[in-house]
């Protein structure tokens, strides 16, 4: 036993260091706002436009998967020290929209559209479940 403590302790010293090197490479740059406004609401927009014009050819279906795939990423990007707001539930709404991006990327996979849309009512409880306390203060998510 005296022997495998130490042992222990380097192997916890190992992976703390691991954690703290991975922190300091990533540096977010855009706010939260600058994140929402610029990535998040051009992919969620080309999602809900497919509602009205469905893709057509693979060029269209590449560009709705860019979009599906750009929206789960950003999920993530919402939870990297320096924008989430919090160690809860800024995390679990973050995650949701993760969730409801692959749930897209799912879709367009198999080229259906209705599950698409599916999505994309998904998105918007996403979005707004994280605007209400977070940056609408209770009130709804205003009409734009
Ligand atoms: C995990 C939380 C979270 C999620 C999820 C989220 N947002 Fe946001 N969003 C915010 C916060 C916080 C702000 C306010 C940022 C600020 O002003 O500092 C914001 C701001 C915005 C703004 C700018 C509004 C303004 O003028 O202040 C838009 C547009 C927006 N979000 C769209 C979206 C859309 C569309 C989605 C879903 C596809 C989404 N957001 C998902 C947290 C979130």
């Amino acid at each position: 036993m005296g022997t495998r403590l130490p042992v222990i302790a380097v192997g916890v010293l190992l992976v703390a260091g691991a954690v703290s090197a991975q922190e300091s490479a990533i540096v977010p740059v855009a706010t939260v706002k600058q994140l929402c406004e610029g990535m998040i609401t051009a992919s969620s927009d080309a999602l809900f436009n497919v509602g009205r014009e469905a893709p057509a050819d693979d060029d269209d279906w590449r560009a709705v998967l860019n979009s599906a795939l750009m929206l789960a990423e950003s999920g993530n990007l919402l939870m990297l020290d320096g924008r989430a707001r919090d160690d809860g539930e800024w995390m679990t709404m973050s995650r949701a929209l993760v969730d409801a991006g692959v749930t897209a990327v799912r879709a367009v996979e198999v080229r259906d559209v209705d599950a698409l849309l599916g999505a994309g009512d998904e998105i918007v409880v996403a979005c707004e479940t994280c605007h209400v306390p977070y940056r609408d203060e209770g009130l709804s998510m205003p009409v734009r």
